[in-house]
């Protein structure tokens, strides 16, 4: 089976409410094409760093990024998380590359680094990654970006080569099991529409 090509709709990818390191809560789900909008203003508010960091490149234009990465199609599928105000906080994609293989990157607004949410997002976005038929997930990332080697580091114990400017790394989808033990969610209030109905932090 194509990974991340199944017929399911986006409203398949695991969704639910989270708990962040210092008590903030965000709620995740998948991304859809009416979040464009809210998307271009996220990726509007990144710093220059962060923008370099995730596009390669401080001076990309948002409104055509967004684009881009907030497309939806049968070989791709997004996630976000929303702060309590409903608006966009982080965005991850993953997109087929095909023979089981798929690319994955992330971005977390700059005021939340730290809290957890770069690696839950990987986790989840692996979680149906693997639900798809994907066996192994790609990523490219600058040498310098400490941050996100070490999430896929610590979280998904990554494997990284260096070639041509870059770090090139790779794991077992499966690897989401890892990050979910190492880093156990702490349990979310429920809202009072999910009492009743278990865990909203349930992975
Ligand atoms: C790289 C990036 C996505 C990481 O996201 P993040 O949300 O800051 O990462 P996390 O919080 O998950 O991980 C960072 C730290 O939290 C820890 N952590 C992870 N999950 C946790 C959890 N559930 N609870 C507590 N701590 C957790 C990690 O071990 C790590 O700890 P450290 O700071 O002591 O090293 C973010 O820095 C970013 O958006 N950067 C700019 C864009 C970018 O570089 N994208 C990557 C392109 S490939």
């Amino acid at each position: 089976m194509a990974a991340c090509s199944t017929g399911a709709g986006p409203g398949s990818a695991p969704a639910g409410q989270v708990l962040l390191r210092d008590g903030r809560s965000v709620a995740i789900r998948a991304a859809e094409s009416s979040d464009l909008p809210d998307l271009r203003r996220f990726l509007a508010g990144l710093s220059l760093q962060a923008k370099r960091f995730r596009f390669f490149s401080g001076g990309v234009d948002p409104a055509r990024i967004a684009g881009a990465i907030g497309a939806t199609g049968p070989d791709r599928f997004g996630l976000v998380a929303l702060d309590r105000e409903g608006r966009i906080v982080a965005h991850a994609l993953c997109i087929e590359l095909g023979a089981g293989r798929a690319e994955i990157a992330v971005e977390v607004a700059d005021d939340l680094h730290g809290q957890g949410l770069g690696t839950i997002l990987l986790e989840r976005l692996a979680q149906e990654a693997e639900r798809r038929g994907v066996r192994r997930l790609v990523a490219e990332v600058l040498p310098e970006n400490r941050e996100m080697l070490e999430v896929f580091h610590d979280g998904f114990d990554a494997h990284v080569t260096f070639h041509e400017g870059v770090d090139r790394v790779e794991f077992p989808v499966a690897a989401w099991r890892l990050a979910a033990w190492r880093f156990p969610l702490p349990p979310s209030e429920p809202r009072p529409a999910d009492r009743g109905k278990g865990d909203a932090n349930r992975r």
